[in-house]
């Protein structure tokens, strides 16, 4: 097994008390359109802020989040063109929470880490791993899943173990996504040398590739893996794991007051429940 560390969730500062807004009595407001203004918003006057009266957001009322929706079960298209998964849910009751809409604003991975540091969205929500690198330009709320890193191989691949991956001509991943990342460091740093990575713009497509024999393993979250291998024929994920990571919301760098009244709307969705039955609707328990 590799010897990547357990990356630690650094940084996250305590859960600040906040004059948190109740939500609405209960309804299920769904993805449905809410103008601003309307029954699901909390009676604060139109240009306050929710919550804190302190965050504001790229567009009044909305809480934009910027994905890369090929990532089931965190976040993908549906057939009518909305989006759902894990992230999804949560991002919306997070919103309903905040009294905003949330719009889910969907593009490649490395664009939506860019487009919340770089103020386009509020928050970056697409099973983004904390890093310390990442830390040094965004900000992030508490962890709310673990991901692991995992290899998918061809059934009948020589590569059996983690440590045969040295032996890979060439792994495929996700461009920028912490697989890459890993993979495409030096030997002397656990990698394989860039040499021996592809970029691949989606994991879909990497699997593809794997596949059609052009990679001879893909790197990426055990979650999606899981999905891609049930989706194709003779593939499968090796037993051991590559490295274990948490999740979590990103923010641009400073912007803790919607950091803190994220935290807060988090939190009490954890504690009553809320995330794990989103959760237990995309992952069953094996
Ligand atoms: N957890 C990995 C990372 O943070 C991969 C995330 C990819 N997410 C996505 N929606 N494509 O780098």
């Amino acid at each position: 097994m590799k010897n990547f560390k357990k990356l630690a969730l650094m940084g996250l500062t305590a859960v600040m008390s906040l004059s948190l807004l109740a939500g609405c009595g209960g309804g299920n407001a769904g993805n449905a359109e809410t103008p601003s203004g309307n029954s699901n918003t909390p009676s604060v006057e139109s240009n306050t802020p929710a919550a804190t009266g302190e965050f504001t957001t790229v567009e009044e009322g909305k809480l934009h989040m910027s994905t890369n929706a090929a990532f089931p079960p965190y976040e993908m298209t549906t057939d009518d063109g909305g989006f759902e998964g894990i992230d999804v849910e949560v991002a919306q009751a997070i919103a309903e929470k905040l009294g905003l809409e949330l719009v889910v604003d969907d593009m490649g991975f490395d664009a939506a880490l860019t487009a919340v540091q770089t103020g386009q969205s509020d928050i970056a929500m697409a099973g983004i791993t904390v890093t310390d690198e990442r830390l040094e330009v965004m900000d992030f709320s508490d962890s709310y899943a673990t991901g692991v890193q995992v290899v998918i191989v061809k059934e009948d691949s020589p590569i059996q173990t983690i440590d045969d991956l040295a032996n890979a001509d060439m792994i495929g991943c996700q461009t920028a996504t912490t697989g890459y990342i890993y993979c495409s460091d030096t030997p002397e740093n656990g990698g394989y040398g860039e040499d021996h990575v592809t970029a691949y713009e989606n994991g879909a497509l990497a699997v593809m590739a794997l596949v059609n024999g052009q990679v001879d393993a893909v790197v990426i979250d055990n979650e999606p893996a899981k999905s891609f291998v049930a989706q194709n024929e003779g593939l499968k994920i090796l037993d051991t794991e590559f490295a274990v990571e948490d999740y979590a919301i990103a923010f641009a760098k400073g912007n803790t007051a919607l950091k803190d009244a994220v935290n807060t709307a988090l939190s009490e969705l954890i504690a009553d429940g809320t995330v794990q039955s989103i959760v237990d609707k995309y992952i069953t328990a094996e």
